[in-house]
């Protein structure tokens, strides 16, 4: 979603500013601006449409500079991308406020502030807060009163930061249901919604809780609750090494990211050699809570849903025990019954998703024996807030599809199946099994991104197409959802994913010479009934494109084009198809010519509603 950064220094900030906001893009790219103050000049602002290259290039051209400062790019929710919407909203040219998150009230107050005077130059939902906050300046309170006094009228989610003329060395924020942390530096302070945005400046940050309220100069961090009270919040140093937000010799981070997983997967793995290893890797409280398990309910949205998808199949055949999935959108506004021995499960890639944090948040008490969260972000505010964390160790994920993210989530969830599993008398002899595979599973991975060009070279089929098929039996049906969401996203070819049995019950009216069809299609019990399936397809006079196990016993032929996929343990297949099926829709963008890591209208960690 949209990206702040703040800055309260001794020194120019503005190029601070836009290295953060470049850290960010991938966030939100709809357009972008800036506002310092200057002690001459008062406050500056350049906002611009598009992407921050052209706030750049605006900097460029009329430099302004600061030691105070805000930031932000957008990806906008209330107001298309324009000049006129983009952040930092102002009021009575004296203050200037970003925000991250959705005013739910702001029509009602918006009608309030015009009825006293104020002139909206948009239609955002956060420029009444700027006036809300130039309300209470001009009544007489401090900045972080009036911020206090602001947030109390807001209903809905915000991370916010702003300055005032008044108070030249000064920044405040405040966060609900958004997140913001503080970045700690020597004789300077920050603001930022992801702390991958200062990691330019320092490796110590304090992570703001719902309802805190933060006021940051060059030498002081003061942080209160919506009430005013002082609280102190733990400075935190980030250990690892600085997460690569370098190409490289890659030209999109897609590719990237779809080439790091091996060691993504390898560092996910480490140490997982017993299924002791395993079960640590869930922190030293998981043991009594999967003692308690009888059943897991999964909730995710998008790419991390199909993750939970997958591990539904895992986690009652394998291990034997009973699992719901559903998206976090629907779960959280469902009244629902939920067995007892219930595993609340979340799975995001950011930890931030706002669907996925509702639905943890709306458990009743008692609902569940906990909660367990799958994320790839230390310090998120789900990590935060669940009883259980396994951090995946992807690394930063920049590309908006996501790929790392996802293979290595399907790890985390074939080690919490082994976990469970082997509570309700999984053969000692199939863990071993499935651990032996998951060594080996870097390995086959690398194998499979050897299909590149062969893959790139069966992608150009797809160029003048407007739509697709992506068809699975068994666990490679949510495989071929998430195959169809790839190529949605980043190509804008239309993609629909069936499990292939309910083809003749409606979709197969849709095949005709025009309609590629993509078949998931490993060597297991399923295959045969698959092949039955795809010959209604080629009998329609459709075009398949088949990744199979080269065991399988496909060929190519007329209309058919076979991809030989690795044989490798069936446990792994839908981790290593998912890599082919993400260098299918990442060469087919490509050749489109689609912005393939920033694609139209989304945004990385969607943290509104
Ligand atoms: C698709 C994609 C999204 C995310 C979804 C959930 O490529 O990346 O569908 O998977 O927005 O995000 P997280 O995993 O951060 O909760």
């Amino acid at each position: 979603m949209c990206g702040i950064v703040a800055a309260a220094a001794r020194r120019e900030v503005s190029e601070i500013l836009l290295e953060g906001l470049r850290r960010l893009e991938y966030r939100g790219y709809d357009s972008a601006g800036m506002a310092l103050i200057n002690e001459q000049r008062g406050l500056q602002i350049h906002k611009r449409n598009g992407k921050v290259k052209e706030l750049e290039a605006a900097q460029l051209q009329e430099p302004f500079y600061g030691s105070t400062g805000i930031a932000h790019t957008r990806w906008a929710t209330h107001g298309k991308p324009s000049q006129e919407n983009a952040h930092p909203h102002t009021s009575g040219q004296r203050l200037a406020l970003v925000h991250n998150g959705i005013i739910e009230n702001h029509a009602a107050l918006r009608k309030e502030l015009i009825d006293v005077g104020y002139e909206m130059a948009s239609v955002t939902d956060t420029e009444v807060i700027a006036h809300l906050l130039h309300q209470h300046l001009q009544a007489g309170a401090s900045l972080m009163q009036a911020m206090q006094k602001t947030v109390a009228r807001l209903e809905g989610a915000y991370a916010l930061a702003a300055i005032d003329v008044e108070y030249p060395d000064t920044v405040v924020g405040a966060r609900k249901g958004s997140p913001l942390v503080v970045g700690v530096g020597i004789g300077e302070n920050f603001l930022a919604s992801d702390q991958m945005a200062l990691r330019q400046v320092t490796d110590r940050f304090i992570y703001l809780e719902e309802g805190d309220l933060v006021e940051i100069t060059p030498g002081a961090v003061q942080v209160c609750t919506l009430e005013g009270e002082s609280v102190e919040r733990p400075t935190k140093r980030i250990q690892e090494a600085l997460e690569t937000s370098e190409l490289g010799d890659f030209d999109h981070y897609m590719m990237k990211e779809i080439f790091e997983q091996p060691v993504a997967l390898e560092a996910t793995l480490a140490g997982a050699t017993t299924v002791q290893d395993v079960e640590d890797s869930f922190g030293n409280a998981a043991a009594g809570v999967f003692d308690r398990v009888t059943n897991v309910q999964i909730v995710a949205c998008g790419t991390s849903y199909h993750a939970g998808m997958v591990a539904r199949y895992w986690l009652e055949e394998i291990a034997g025990i009973s699992c719901e999935v559903e998206v976090a959108s629907e779960f959280r506004y469902r009244k629902r019954v939920q067995h007892e021995g219930t595993l609340l499960v979340a799975i995001s890639q950011s930890g931030e998703t706002a669907d996925t944090l509702a639905a943890l948040r709306n458990a009743t008490e008692g609902e569940f024996i906990g909660s367990l969260v799958v994320a790839n972000v230390d310090n998120s505010s789900l990590v935060r807030e669940c009883d259980l964390v396994f951090l995946t160790r992807a690394g930063a994920e920049i590309g908006v599809a996501s790929t790392k993210a996802f293979t290595t989530q399907l790890v985390a969830m074939l080690m919490l199946t082994l976990a469970l599993g082997r509570r309700r008398n999984m053969a000692e002899a199939r863990q071993l099994e499935i651990i032996q595979a998951l060594q080996d599973l870097p390995h086959y991975v690398r194998q499979t991104l050897e299909l590149n060009s062969a893959i790139q070279t069966l992608s150009e089929a797809f160029i003048p197409k407007r739509h697709a098929l992506f068809l699975g039996r068994g666990i490679q049906y949510p495989i071929a959802m998430e195959g169809a969401l790839k190529l949605k996203e980043i190509s804008y070819i239309h993609a629909e994913a069936y499990p292939a049995g309910e083809l003749k019950h409606g979709p197969l009216a849709l095949v005709d010479d025009d309609m590629p069809v993509v078949a998931v299609a490993p060597n297991d019990e399923l295959l045969e009934k698959l092949k039955s399936n795809l010959e209604e397809v080629r009998s329609r006079g459709g075009e398949l494109f088949v990744f199979a196990d080269r065991e399988a016993g496909f060929a190519t032929e007329d209309r058919v084009t076979v991809l030989p996929m690795p044989h490798c343990p069936e446990v792994l297949k839908p981790i290593v198809y998912t890599v082919a099926l993400q260098l299918l829709s990442y060469h087919v963008a490509l050749q489109k010519g689609t912005d393939v890591d920033k694609p139209r209208n989304l945004a990385k960690s969607v943290t509104v509603e």
